[in-house]
């Protein structure tokens, strides 16, 4: 083991969205334990989510990253490219200038469509323009390809007017698909998107303007705009984000389908959801702006209608489905670093156990535990709890 080179720590990595479980705050906590178990070769993370663990490891080893939503693909792949910005001095002003071209365009064809938010509001009057934009659902933009943020979620997470921002931004990507900045332009898009939605950090639901105060807090997001948070991530990422060594695969896949893909040794990271809320129903608006393909959708929170369901969130399954991880892991003479919480969905005792029994006599099994507080994203009265965070630590002998 000591020829194995240890991957760094404290790397200063850009950030795209709010989300819940991230390990962003933690992430030397794992990447530690990961280096008690580092093989030569890569590390996979099963459960990306943000891909924040893509952008510490990016040019230190070769990372495999995973996870079922197609939007944690975007993030890791923005994370992984290996970038050279010199060439393409005018890029972020070029996207800028497309986008606002296209915004431009949608609005001077829409002229009734004119919703001003820096006026004096009464409550009254507040609920009556939004509830107008949100009947926009009802209308016909077919004319303009990129019409689904504007046609669907005006009046909801964000206004009429950054719909239809993210709908030019989204169109301008295409232009760059065959580009290395593909991913960092969404990306980019996916920040400007989570620091310009009124809901609480998810797209779970969005908030009602029930009293004077809200009304007002509504008012901060929906008289931000989604340019100056655009361009300011694509800076970061130009200052921050060079060149990338090392080879990288990213899947959109489920769990065991990955670890059917991995070569044998690769030392994996694991960090399944551990309540019992879906995540493709707490960011169906990231996978659908990625995905783009007008999905059908229900309820309040316009939720796509063919969002994953998860074994990790139910309450029947979760044991089966790490056992199906253990026993993969086995098969891949693979290492483990498994993150779970003791608020998760199966007790943390019983699960070292399971570890124990599947991976059998050659493994060792070890755990560590730091205190954290968790965001609750706004579900519970005190916003963030304390929970004990856990790694179980699993080496082939
Ligand atoms: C706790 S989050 C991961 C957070 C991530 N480590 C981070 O720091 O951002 C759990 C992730 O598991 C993903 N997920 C849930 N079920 C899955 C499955 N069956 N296969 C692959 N990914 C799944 C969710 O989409 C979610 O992004």
């Amino acid at each position: 083991m000591n020829n194995i080179a240890m991957l760094d720590l404290d790397v200063n990595v850009p950030h795209f969205i709010k989300y819940m479980g991230s390990k962003r705050k933690i992430i030397n906590f794992v990447v530690e334990a990961i280096n008690e178990v580092k093989t030569e070769g890569p590390v996979c993370d099963l459960f990306a989510g943000t891909s924040v663990l893509s952008g510490v490891l990016r040019n230190q080893t070769h990372i495999i990253s995973n996870d079922i939503q197609a939007y944690s693909a975007v993030l890791a792949k923005a994370y992984l490219t290996d970038y050279n910005w010199q060439p393409n001095s005018s890029l972020i002003q070029d996207v800028v200038a497309s986008a606002t071209k296209k915004a431009n365009d949608f609005f001077n064809a829409f002229p009734a469509l004119n919703f001003d938010y820096e006026m004096e509001f009464s409550i009254e009057g507040f609920l009556a323009i939004e509830e107008k934009q949100r009947q926009l659902i009802n209308s016909d933009f077919d004319s303009f390809d990129y019409h689904l943020f504007a046609k669907y979620y005006s009046g909801t997470y964000w206004s009429y007017n950054q719909c239809v921002w993210i709908d030019a931004y989204r169109s301008t990507a295409e232009e760059y698909k065959e580009t290395p900045f593909y991913n960092a332009i969404l990306a980019s898009l996916m920040f400007a998107m989570s620091y310009n939605s009124q809901s609480t950090g998810h797209y779970a639901q969005y908030r009602d303007a029930s009293s004077r105060s809200s009304m007002e807090d509504i008012l901060i997001y929906r008289r931000k705009e989604i340019t100056p948070f655009f361009v300011r991530k694509m800076e970061e990422l130009q200052d921050t984000l060079g060149i990338n060594n090392y080879s990288s695969q990213t899947y959109c896949l489920d769990y065991r389908e990955c670890l059917e893909k991995i070569p044998e040794k690769t030392v994996v990271y694991a960090d399944p959801p551990y309540a019992f809320v879906h995540y493709s129903r707490f960011y169906h608006a990231l996978e659908t702006l990625v995905r783009y393909d007008y999905p059908n959708i229900q309820h309040k929170g316009r939720y796509r209608v063919d969002r994953h369901q998860s074994p990790f969130c139910i309450r029947t399954q979760v044991e089966g489905a790490f056992q199906e991880m253990f026993k993969r892991i086995h098969s891949k003479s693979a290492n483990l670093v498994l993150s779970y919480s003791n608020t998760g969905m199966i007790d943390l005792d019983n699960l070292i156990d399971l570890a124990t029994r599947t991976l059998g006599n050659q493994y060792t099994v070890d755990v560590k535990t730091v205190d954290y507080l968790h965001s609750t994203m706004g579900r519970r009265e005190d916003k963030s709890r304390s929970v004990q965070e856990a790694v179980i630590i699993a080496k082939r002998i």
